[in-house]
């Protein structure tokens, strides 16, 4: 089973002022780097990339090179393909084929997930 990295469920984000305004100041060339995600112009690769940020708690420059994204330069966006791989692959194995797991899950707005809960403050 193919598996799409679903953007149906982030369709109905509302953009802020400032995705209005990057929109009309700048051209949106279309993705030219694609090895892992199926989407096919600008904005649905940045409505994805948004869950990225908010899953990891970072800023894009975390994993791209200043003003080229279509760099792979930055290691760590080899890093983020493996990810979208892994989760395509768990997200795979649940029976009804939905978008169960995400960054999110893990991460919880941090890079590195916690394997364990903190320990409680004593007393
Ligand atoms: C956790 C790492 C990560 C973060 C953070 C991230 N990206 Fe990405 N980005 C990727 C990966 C991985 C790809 C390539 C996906 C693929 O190969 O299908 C990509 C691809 C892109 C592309 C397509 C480039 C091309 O021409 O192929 C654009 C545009 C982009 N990102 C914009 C952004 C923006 C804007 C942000 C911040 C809102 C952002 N990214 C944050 C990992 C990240
Ligand atoms: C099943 C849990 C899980 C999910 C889901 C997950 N990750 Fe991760 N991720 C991890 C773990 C664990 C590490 C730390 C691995 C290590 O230290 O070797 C990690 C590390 C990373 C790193 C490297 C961080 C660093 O400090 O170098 C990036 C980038 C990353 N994940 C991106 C993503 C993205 C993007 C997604 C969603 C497409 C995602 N991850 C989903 C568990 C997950």
């Amino acid at each position: 089973m193919r598996l799409i990295f679903s953007i149906a469920l982030l369709a109905s984000l509302p953009l802020s002022a400032q995705d209005k305004q990057e929109k009309l100041a700048k051209p949106q060339p279309n993705p030219t780097n694609l090895k892992m995600l199926k989407a096919t112009t600008r904005p649905e690769v940045v409505q994805i990339m948004r869950t990225f940020t908010a899953g990891l708690g970072t800023q894009c420059n975390y994993c791209h090179v200043q003003d080229n994204f279509a760099s792979d330069e930055n290691p760590k966006k080899e890093t983020a393909r493996h990810m979208i791989q892994m989760v395509q692959e768990i997200n795979g194995k649940f029976p009804d084929g939905k978008m169960l797991v995400t960054c999110y899950t893990c991460h919880r707005g941090e890079t590195q997930p916690k394997t364990a809960p903190e320990p409680k403050p004593a007393g």
